[in-house]
């Protein structure tokens, strides 16, 4: 029996055909339309594909940046997809597929995190937390073996961890949450604010950006940070501070074992790791006189979010039908 994970990313969605043992058997992408209809469609086009190989598909789990209510079909708020305010994306995927497949919706990070804990850098960890660091800030909570979603599935809204008083302005409306500090869009800005205010040193980064300092992207830091560029590690210094910190406000809750860090700015490795390393026992309380977390890199890279949201899926599903 095989189950389909769809990953609708801010650029493409992707979808991978898993087996039970969680092996991805074939995979799609297409670019992300902006209307909700048009997304529907190309879940439902990737779905006709899939079965076209594989006539069995009774199940289908979605990974999707936002919140996602306990129901887990119904999409409360995302700051990505306007219209996704109290959409019910389960319900229309199943319609529009006249009942050939059920749907399981789940927050993006919480799909990541949980292809982690199964088959990658979480593996065998007790309680887990995982941070993506990419447009915005994702967290993922497992304890003792399962997804931790709270009362009403919004647990592990990580990246909007209050932590500035009156501090930048965050998509979700808020002020000075986690993820304006430590993201993909926080490397960015730090890295702009410092060759705005140090002209001297940005040179190796005007120069990748074409002299526009609009124009520079996330990875032309990374790029930067690995050739040893001051103003480029400075700004890694800074998200890698901030991850540091948020590190150590989960850990006054949760006491994790393992922190799973993911996104692609995490391909820098310890250009990024050791100062969140560093500033997450500083800020952690009873640092000297506890076991401390291992904070590792993620592992199962870009199919995470699918392969976590099929096995979500076919663990929920598989459930109601026994
Ligand atoms: C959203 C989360 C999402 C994360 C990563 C945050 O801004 O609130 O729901 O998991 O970004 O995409
Ligand atoms: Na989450
Ligand atoms: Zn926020």
């Amino acid at each position: 029996m095989y189950t389909l994970g769809i990953d609708i990313g801010g650029t493409k969605i992707a979808g991978a055909v898993c087996d039970e043992n969680d092996t991805i058997v074939s995979q799609w992408r297409v670019p992300t339309p902006t209307e909700p209809e048009e997304i529907n469609d190309c879940i439902v086009e990737i779905y006709e594909e899939a079965t076209k190989l594989h006539p069995e598909i009774p199940y289908i789990g979605i990974s999707a940046a936002g919140n996602v209510k306990a129901d887990r079909r119904t999409m409360s708020f995302s700051a990505n997809i306007a219209k996704w305010i109290d959409y019910p994306l389960a319900d229309r995927i199943e319609e529009l597929l006249q009942g050939r497949a059920k749907v399981v919706v789940e927050n993006d990070a919480n799909c990541a995190g949980w292809g982690e804990y199964i088959l990658g850098a979480g593996k065998g960890s007790k309680n887990m937390v995982m941070l993506t660091v990419g447009t915005g800030l994702g967290g993922a909570i497992v304890i003792n073996g399962e997804l931790y979603r709270g009362s009403f599935g919004m647990a592990a809204e990580l990246g909007h961890l209050p932590m500035v008083s009156d501090g930048d302005f965050c998509g979700c409306g808020l002020r000075g949450c986690a993820e304006r500090y430590t993201s993909g869009s926080a490397l960015e800005n730090f890295a702009r604010a410092g060759m705005r205010r140090m002209p001297q040193k940005a040179t190796r980064l005007l120069e990748l950006c074409g002299g526009d300092v609009n124009a520079l992207e996330g990875k032309m830091v990374s790029q930067a940070a690995a050739e040893g560029d001051e103003l480029a590690l400075y700004a890694f210094g800074k998200i890698g501070e901030w991850l540091g910190r948020t590190m150590a406000a989960i850990a006054a809750v949760l006491d994790p074992d393992v922190f799973v860090i993911g996104g692609g700015v995490v391909s820098v490795g310890n250009i990024l790791l050791d100062p969140a390393r560093y500033n997450y026992q500083r800020f952690l309380q009873a640092s000297a006189y506890r076991e401390h977390a291992q904070i590792l890199p993620a592992t199962a890279g870009g199919d995470a979010g699918m392969i976590g949201a099929a096995d979500l899926a076919r663990k929920e599903l598989s459930k109601e039908q026994a």
